[in-house]
């Protein structure tokens, strides 16, 4: 039984006094969370602030991206254990914006993942495809790809902490969705990926996400698909009203 993973990425929005704002409208809403599992994502400046704030609440707290090591000369970064130290469970790792925006290659997004769990962190590790690679018949090839290079030596016992978000470039804020069949096909071939690279229970057991403008409009239709197991969400989960709707989806 995969329960679904709810997660918005806020990206780089919110001051710590928006922030807050929207992260207790969320839990106005949450109501009782049966078999659903929520997180948001703040930039680091508010994770100290919403990590007290939502302290023995059901809500998660994930950090958008982390450096792969401990500590050291590395301006500007931010390590796993720092952000264990502030109360994150999860960390999203490989973005498609920090892949192609920070030049992060797989190697690094590996590394990530190495640190990551070592420090007992969840992991969402982040793929896709840009729409010329799709249109070029690759899409499945750059896909698998990423997965294997992702999770290189990361051992079957610490997956139970690993996520996957299928998120076609092309559809990020663009307001393209994949169709559900499209989306179905791809989770698909990720989780046949998983039964090659470990087994069949362990990919069984791996929560696929997807992500790419998921909006109240399009969820219902997405999660019904037998290998979407949740939403990574910017745009819609910047206001409570809409990322409430998606968190409760039909
Ligand atoms: P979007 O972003 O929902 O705004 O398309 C998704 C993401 O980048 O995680």
């Amino acid at each position: 039984m995969r329960i679904p993973l709810i997660a918005g990425n806020w990206k780089m929005h919110k001051t710590v006094a928006e922030a807050r704002d929207l992260a207790e409208g969320v839990l106005r809403g949450l109501g009782e969370l049966q078999s659903r599992e929520v997180v948001i994502c703040p930039p680091f400046t508010a994770l100290h602030a919403l990590s007290s704030l939502i302290k023995d609440t059901p809500l998660g707290l994930g950090a958008q991206d982390v450096f792969s090591e401990p500590h050291g000369a590395y301006t500007g970064a931010i390590s796993a254990l720092m952000l264990r130290d502030l109360g994150c469970h999860y960390v999203i790792i490989g973005h498609s914006e920090r892949r192609q925006i920070f030049g992060e290659d797989d190697a690094l997004v590996n590394r990530k993942m190495h640190a990551a769990l070592s420090h007992g962190l969840r992991t969402i590790l982040c793929v896709g495809e840009t729409l010329e690679q799709r249109e070029a018949g690759q899409a499945d090839r750059v896909v698998v790809g990423q997965v294997t290079a992702g999770l290189a030596g990361i051992e079957a016992a610490r997956l139970s902490h690993v996520v996957i978000a299928y998120e076609p470039i092309w559809a990020i804020g663009t307001g393209k969705t994949a169709t559900p069949a499209d989306a179905q096909q791809m989770h698909a071939t990720i989780r046949a990926t998983l039964v090659e690279l470990y087994d069949m229970s362990h990919a069984d057991q791996l929560r696929i996400q997807y992500g790419g403008s998921v909006k109240p409009e399009n969820i219902d239709g997405l999660m019904a698909q037998p290998d979407i197991d949740g939403a990574l969400v910017g745009g819609a989960s910047l206001t409570a009203h809409s990322f409430l709707r998606l968190v409760h989806f039909q």
